[in-house]
């Protein structure tokens, strides 16, 4: 792997020598399934061949208690001591880094001071999971700096809780899960009740495109409010039928049946969760009888129900999907993600895939009068752990 060579190389020459931990952990899309793991739901997503490299090696007795990360992309280094953690900095990308640290102490863990460098080539708040890929990569690398050893769950969770706790983000566990489970041309298929992961191959003849709408995406306003939606759906529906836990266990004809029951938003809410669902389950079976058409149709539809229903789509991502819908080549296309900003995906068929991408932009550039850089995508393996070889 030449990106794995270039990162020693650039650590060695920060550090002095070689990284005594390595980690890769890919972005994401998410494909099917929106707002749904939170709600104990089913996703359809796909790690990506883009991601993020964190190297660390302790810095020992002599050190001066201070732990460095370099971010190799940006050139910005950031300092911290270990036993100043309680509050996170207001827009710093060493919170992923220090909220993990964070919730591996809680979890009995001693990570020793550390110098660390990081490499991504994930674009930054798009929508493309570059923050859990930061926090697979550092929870691996710090994981085996400290002697540990967790299942891909416990590391998913410990990225979800410096979200949710440091970050200050509600969000779900899917980006962390779909990062560690990634499979090269697989989709993976979650479910967030039973926490089951299933790789599901992906339609062959298809290629992923990625645009970038550039409204960026904060997952710490609207998506709160949209969580606190569903949950306010749950309780007014277990006032009337007790067996309701989660947005998972309704389906539409019971929510239809309790409709009266709740204010006109939190129904829409809800019923865009509960159609994600169907569309999960439903895109599974397309992809099983190879109905490409079929699968296509429903991330169309995914993306109408995110536009009218939840309200998480902005002009930029409708205009990005339905300029992709009179494309040739197309099969479908929806905001990918908390929404909100952030991207659009495109399931394209492969031999058209370079001019559909090129296509697009010009289309984008004569609405917008901006440039657009689609990214073609292939699905690809999750995070891991890497061998560096020692010295010479
Ligand atoms: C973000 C969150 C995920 C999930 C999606 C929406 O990516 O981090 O947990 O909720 O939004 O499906």
């Amino acid at each position: 792997m030449q990106e794995k060579m270039a990162m020693i190389k650039e650590f060695r020459q920060l550090y002095g020598g070689s990284p005594t931990g390595l980690a890769y952990a890919p972005g994401r899309l998410e494909i099917l399934g929106n707002h749904t793991d939170y709600n104990q739901g089913v996703v359809l997503s796909a790690a990506i061949d883009r991601g993020t490299f964190f190297a660390l090696s302790p810095v020992g007795q002599g050190g001066d208690g201070v732990c460095r990360i370099h971010d190799l992309r940006s050139g910005d280094t950031v300092e911290f001591r270990l036993d100043q953690l309680e509050h996170p900095q207001a827009g710093d990308w060493a919170n992923y880094v220090k909220g993990v640290i964070v919730e591996l102490h809680k979890r009995g863990a001693t990570v020793p001071p550390f110098q660390a460098a990081i490499r991504s080539t994930i674009p930054l708040s798009a929508g493309m999971s570059s923050s859990a890929a930061l926090e697979m990569a550092a929870a691996l690398a710090l994981c085996k700096l400290a002697g540990l050893s967790l299942s891909t769950l416990e590391l998913a969770r410990i990225g979800q809780s410096c979200e949710n706790n440091y970050v200050g983000a509600r969000t779900g566990l899917m980006d962390q899960i779909t990062s560690l489970n990634g499979r090269a041309d697989h989709l993976v298929f979650s479910d967030f009740r039973s926490l089951a992961v299933t790789p599901v191959p992906m339609p062959s003849g298809v290629a992923l495109i990625v645009a970038n709408s550039m409204v960026k995406h904060v997952l710490t306003g609207a998506y709160n409010e949209r969580r606190i939606r569903c949950e306010e759906a749950v309780a007014e529906l277990a006032r009337h039928w007790p067996g309701v836990q989660a947005l998972r266990d309704v389906t539409r004809q019971q929510l239809d049946e309790y409709r009266p029951q709740l204010d006109a938003t939190t129904y829409r809410r809800a019923l865009h969760v509960v159609g994600e669902n169907e569309r999960v389950f439903a895109g599974i079976k397309a992809l099983r009888r190879q109905d490409l058409e079929a699968f296509g149709g429903l991330l169309f539809a995914s993306h109408e129900s995110s536009r009218v229903n939840f309200e998480n789509s902005c002009p930029e991502l409708d205009a990005l999907v339905e300029l992709g819908k009179s494309l040739p080549g197309i099969v479908g296309a929806r905001l990918s993600g908390g929404g909100f900003g952030g991207i659009s995906v495109h399931l394209v068929r492969q031999e058209q895939a370079a001019e559909f991408a090129r296509r697009l932009a010009a289309a984008w550039q004569s609405r917008t009068g901006r440039a657009l850089d689609p990214i073609i995508c292939r699905a690809a393996d999750g995070g891991r752990l890497l061998e560096v070889a020692p010295d010479a």
